[in-house]
């Protein structure tokens, strides 16, 4: 049986997957059909939903109310969203496959698919911008948004993206791979969860707390998928695995070997744990993900 902790974490899975397709457009739809096509395919291909659920939880874990937050919380996962789009293209990753589907690239064409990631991330925007949230509570929606922004931009995602192609078969050692993935996995899960904590009201001391709980977290986060490219399946994984050793990227198992690899994950789910020491019970949802993460296959 679930616990309580778990059943919630699967709730707001849910209730992101209802919402995700709600803030985008309006009545009077002037998106053109084919870019909200492109936008629309890659948001319901499926995915973890783990960023928007990070957001919600901790904005709850500091007394947040959920349907506040929800704008939000669509938002990163649209930044998350363009991430993959973009990530998947001919000059980066190259990948065919994604949540199970052709990727945006194969299925629209290149021009699309930059245009629906470009859509995406500015939609984010417009959707925090206009939310009820930002009118009840302008300073902290203002906040949240330049966390989100700096997290994303030139100086994080972004930035880790040009490190993780930079570093494609170089001999980048141990320091350098643990600053690709700060910036371009912990930076938007760090995020998350600190507009969590600043959007619920949380003080300085749990905002830093859960910031350091989503740093810990997309390290874990990273170590576990570049695990998962060696040993999982497409069919679990909804995308083309055993390409990065192909692709020269410098992953955990390729530079230490899968048996340190493990090791370290083991390590940082300790450490996000760890985070969460002055949360008791509030702070539940955020240890289960901790422990879905560290577990999983998909
Ligand atoms: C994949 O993210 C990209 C990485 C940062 C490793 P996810 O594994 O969260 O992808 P979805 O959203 O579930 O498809
Ligand atoms: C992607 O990392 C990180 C971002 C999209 C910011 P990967 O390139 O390892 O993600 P996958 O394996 O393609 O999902
Ligand atoms: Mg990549
Ligand atoms: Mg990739
Ligand atoms: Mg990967």
């Amino acid at each position: 049986m679930r616990s309580p902790a778990a059943s919630e974490v699967a709730r707001r899975r849910t209730l992101v997957d209802d919402n995700l397709l709600r803030f985008i457009g309006g009545d009077v739809c002037r998106i053109p059909d084919r870019l909200r096509e492109a936008m629309e395919y890659s948001l319901t291909a499926g995915g973890k939903r783990i960023r928007p659920v990070v957001l919600l939880s901790s904005g709850s874990a500091v007394g947040g109310d959920e349907e506040e937050l929800l704008p939000f919380a669509c938002a990163v996962e649209y930044v998350h969203t363009y991430s993959l789009i973009h990530d998947d293209l001919p000059a980066m990753d190259d990948d065919d496959f994604r949540r199970g589907r052709a990727s945006s690239h194969k299925a629209f064409g290149e021009a699309a698919a930059i245009l629906a990631g470009d859509a995406l991330l500015t939609e984010a925007f417009r959707v925090m911008g206009e939310s009820r949230l930002a009118g009840e509570h302008p300073g902290r929606a203002l906040a949240a948004v330049a966390v989100l922004a700096r997290a994303a931009g030139a100086e994080g995602m972004v930035g880790g993206q040009q490190l993780d192609l930079l570093a494609e078969r170089s001999n980048t050692g141990g320091p350098e791979k643990n600053e690709i993935d700060l910036r371009k996995t912990s930076a938007l899960l760090s995020a998350a969860a600190g507009m969590g904590g600043i959007l619920g009201g949380g003080t300085p001391a749990q905002v830093t707390a859960l910031g350091r709980y989503g740093t810990a977290l997309g390290l874990l986060f990273q170590v576990t998928d570049d695990i998962l490219d060696e040993t999982g399946s497409f069919e679990e994984m909804g995308k083309g695995v055993a390409k990065d050793r192909a692709r020269g990227k410098p992953t955990y198992p390729v530079v230490f070997g899968m048996e340190a690899a493990v090791a370290r994950a083991e390590r940082l789910s300790r450490e996000a744990l760890s985070t969460l020491s002055s949360f008791g019970d509030e702070g539940d949802a955020l240890r289960t993900i901790v422990q879905l993460v560290a577990a999983r296959r998909t």
